[in-house]
């Protein structure tokens, strides 16, 4: 028999339990639209909401109080926002990015941060490739060009609008981050044609033969060897500004460039001198540094040559499905800590929460395998 776990010092004390308690308060930080979340976890939690950028906003009632906590990307909780909450025990990140939450810190403190990987891959991965063909093929200029009433009325007006269209096939397009969103994106990339290279470092031998993709090993070579580089990688404390003014040398003069992935990985000064010189031809981004974005106090709005969209606003606030998913990921786990004192394995969690969605019936089993705990130290 495996030896017991010790507890770890510093963990924040049971839950007080039983009749005569109050029911545990919820709380979305950063948002105010509780619709989906409030009917479900209704019957066993008090639902708030915040609609707060910074904890400095956030109520002492919900700093005191809230057992658990909803949030999506535009707050961040750094060790000293973490500590001013004094009961809180699971903190859910509607979204798949962890990189807005010190989660060694949470561990540490005993809260449970969990995300849901699945969240948007197909949504996330369909418009990055709707945004390369668009840089490719220049559908979003041409369009506007119409819209503006410029008339194409012989060959020459045709190819002088179509100038800078580029063809696809044979190109070849590099990935850096080849996870869930980034194989996604290569596997669409390789029906048009594209010459699919990619580079992480984290990821087996081997992979490249499974899905048929060239590997690299540097991010150099990826940037040497790529006439269009997406990025798909998580943004962790080394790869911040990963594409900055050395890196931008190391890529093919006329390069296009998307992000999809996180802001941070792009330092905007840098790609914005790279557009203005021709460097970086044309660049589509529905990530910034600073969300939300305002496009008139950013670097890019004065280049035609960039495509700017609002964080991924194709998967977002309209995929129900996943939001009931956080919202019973949320409910599962504050039913378990709140109506019990026992201590569960985090496997616990998702085998009662499996349980109680199989009883409700409201999820396939691909919705389930969405849901990860990223770090718990119960
Ligand atoms: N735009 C949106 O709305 C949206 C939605 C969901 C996710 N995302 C972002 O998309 C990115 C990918 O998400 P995912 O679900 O595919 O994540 P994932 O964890 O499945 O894949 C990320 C991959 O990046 C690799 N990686 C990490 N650091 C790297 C580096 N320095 N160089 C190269 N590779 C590196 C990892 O090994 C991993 O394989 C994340 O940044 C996520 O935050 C954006």
């Amino acid at each position: 028999m495996l030896p017991k776990r010790p507890r770890m010092e510093n963990l924040r004390g049971p839950i007080a339990n039983g009749p005569m308690q109050t029911r545990p308060l919820v709380a979305l930080l950063d948002g105010r639209d509780c619709s989906i979340e409030m009917p479900i976890l209704k019957d066993v939690a008090t639902v708030a909401f915040c609609d707060a950028q910074s904890t400095s906003e956030i109520h002492e009632k919900v700093l005191n109080e809230a057992v658990g906590a909803l949030m999506w990307h535009t707050i961040i909780l750094t060790k000293e926002d973490l500590e001013k909450f004094k009961t809180l025990r699971i903190i859910v990140r509607i979204g798949s990015g962890v990189d807005n939450i010190d989660v060694k810190a949470a561990g540490e403190l005993g809260i449970a941060v969990c995300n849901v990987p699945g969240y948007g891959v197909e949504e996330v991965a369909d418009t990055t490739l709707c945004l390369i063909l668009n840089l490719y093929r220049r559908t979003y200029w041409l369009a506007n060009m119409v819209r503006e009433g410029k008339k194409f009325t012989g060959p020459e007006q045709v190819r002088e609008a179509a100038q800078g269209c580029a063809r696809i096939r044979g190109d070849t397009l590099g990935i850096v981050g080849l996870g869930r969103i980034g194989s996604a994106v290569a596997l669409r990339a390789k029906a048009f044609g594209f010459n699919v290279i990619f580079y992480d470092p984290y990821l087996p031998d081997g992979i490249e033969k499974s899905l048929g993709l060239t590997r690299v090993y540097t991010l150099q070579d990826l940037l040497f060897q790529s006439d269009c580089v997406s990025l798909h990688c998580t943004l962790n404390e080394h790869n911040h500004h990963l594409i900055n003014e050395f890196t931008i040398k190391q890529m093919r003069p006329g390069a296009f460039l998307v992000n999809t992935a996180r802001g941070g990985l792009v330092d905007d000064d840098s790609l914005a001198t790279a557009l203005k010189q021709g460097r970086i031809r044309a660049a589509a981004l529905d990530v910034h540094e600073n969300e939300p974005y305002n496009v008139f106090q950013g670097n890019f709005w004065i280049f035609k040559s960039a495509v700017l969209i609002p964080l991924n606003i194709t998967n977002m606030y309209g995929n129900v499905n996943v939001r009931l998913t956080f919202s019973m990921m949320s409910l599962d786990s504050i039913w378990i800590r709140y109506h019990s004192d026992l201590f569960f394995e985090i496997s616990m969690y998702l085998v009662i929460y499996i349980d109680f969605l199989s009883i409700l019936s409201l999820f396939n089993h691909q919705a389930l395998q969405c849901v990860h705990i990223v770090a718990c130290t119960v």
